[in-house]
């Protein structure tokens, strides 16, 4: 049986939302333990708030399908939800595109099936898994967390996934296995950011992350394979990306087809390209300031307009402190943002 475990980071009553009406019938499914029946349906780019609030979009064929789900203690059922359509609409994805909108409009034709992951280095057991066995397998929980952005903006996101640590175990790490890195599809044909450095940012691509062992151990840090309810649209990272919610949603990598576990500190993308302005470790901090902004604030993506949207106090690891602080007890966080 399932407890709602009350966290530090649930936010009060009365900051629920219309997006509500999308809890409860949630809530109800999973009381139930049914799927809903759902149809098949140099910087982080600068804010580009405008991007969100404009009428003039494309509207883009959605081939997501309905996921079930079981209920997680890790989840935020108090949060205010981001609405699904700016979910879907206002991205950072520089492989389609470093405008907001940009990958919904590029990101569609992008093949997620079939997808393969591998899991290697250090680790016993090398394997080369297909996602969609994977999927059949695994337990999916629904997570309500909230994104914090680099650049200054945030969303509350009901994503659907499962611990990484799962995944990795499944590899048996060796105990000298420190690091773990990630690695987005490299496919310059589908991914039109990847050939032209201009759509696609100056990165040098493949797009890379990493975490340390603990961080990717953590019961917080997810693989990602859904949101409100179906699969991920590729503009969110389809097929599987990851979301690890105290650190900026640059370390939350998407369409990951290579994990590998390490022995030294493997490189990641935003620190390679300005490593004075994007740290390895970054932990969402409002006490560090990006070179260039105030990291004090930001600007939460609700319902309504630009205008209307509300700026409120970043928090300490975005709200999940309790969780892992104690990660960082014995580093400098200002030294290594
Ligand atoms: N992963 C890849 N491969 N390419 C990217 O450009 N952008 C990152 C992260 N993962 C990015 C990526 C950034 S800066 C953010 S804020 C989040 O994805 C945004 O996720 P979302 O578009 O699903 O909200």
């Amino acid at each position: 049986m399932l407890f709602k475990i009350r966290k530090n980071w649930h936010l009060t009553e009365n900051q629920t939302t219309s997006e509500s009406v999308y809890l409860q019938r949630r809530q109800i499914i999973q009381k139930l333990g049914v799927l809903a029946a759902t149809a098949p349906l140099a910087a982080p780019a600068s804010a580009g708030l405008f991007d969100v609030f404009s009428s003039k979009k494309k509207e883009a064929p959605d081939k997501r399908t309905a996921l079930d789900s079981v209920a997680s203690p890790f989840s935020d059922p108090s949060l205010e939800l981001t609405p699904e359509k700016k979910v879907l609409t206002y991205n950072n994805y520089y492989e389609f595109g470093t405008a907001k909108h940009q990958p919904a409009e590029n990101a569609q034709s992008l093949v997620t099936d079939p997808w393969q992951v591998k899991v290697e280095g250090n680790v016993h057991k090398p394997m080369t898994i297909d996602f969609y066995d994977l999927l059949k397998q695994i337990d999916i929980e629904e997570r309500i967390y909230r994104l914090r952005c680099v650049e200054a903006w945030s969303m509350n996101i009901p994503w659907l996934g499962f611990p990484l640590s799962k995944l990795i175990q499944l590899a048996k790490p060796m105990g000298n296995a420190r690091y773990i890195a990630f690695q987005t599809l490299y496919d310059p044909e589908q991914m039109p950011g990847q050939k032209d450095r201009y759509l696609g940012g100056g990165i040098d691509y493949p797009y890379v992350e990493a975490l340390t062992i603990e961080e990717a151990m953590h019961p917080l840090t997810l693989i990602a394979v859904g949101l409100y309810g179906k699969t991920l649209a590729p503009q969110n990272g389809a097929p599987l990306r990851l979301v690890v919610p105290w650190k900026y949603g640059f370390k939350s990598i998407k369409s990951i087809v290579k994990i590998r576990l390490t022995e030294n500190r493997p490189p990641n993308t935003w620190n390679l390209l300005a490593p004075h302005e994007y740290g390895f470790y970054a932990n969402v901090n409002p006490n560090v300031d990006h070179p260039r902004w105030s990291q004090a604030s930001e600007r939460f993506i609700g319902e309504g307009t630009l205008f209307s949207s509300r700026r409120q106090k970043t928090l300490m690891f975005n709200g999940y402190a309790d969780e892992v602080a104690s990660l960082y007890k014995d580093i400098d966080l200002r030294r290594n943002y």
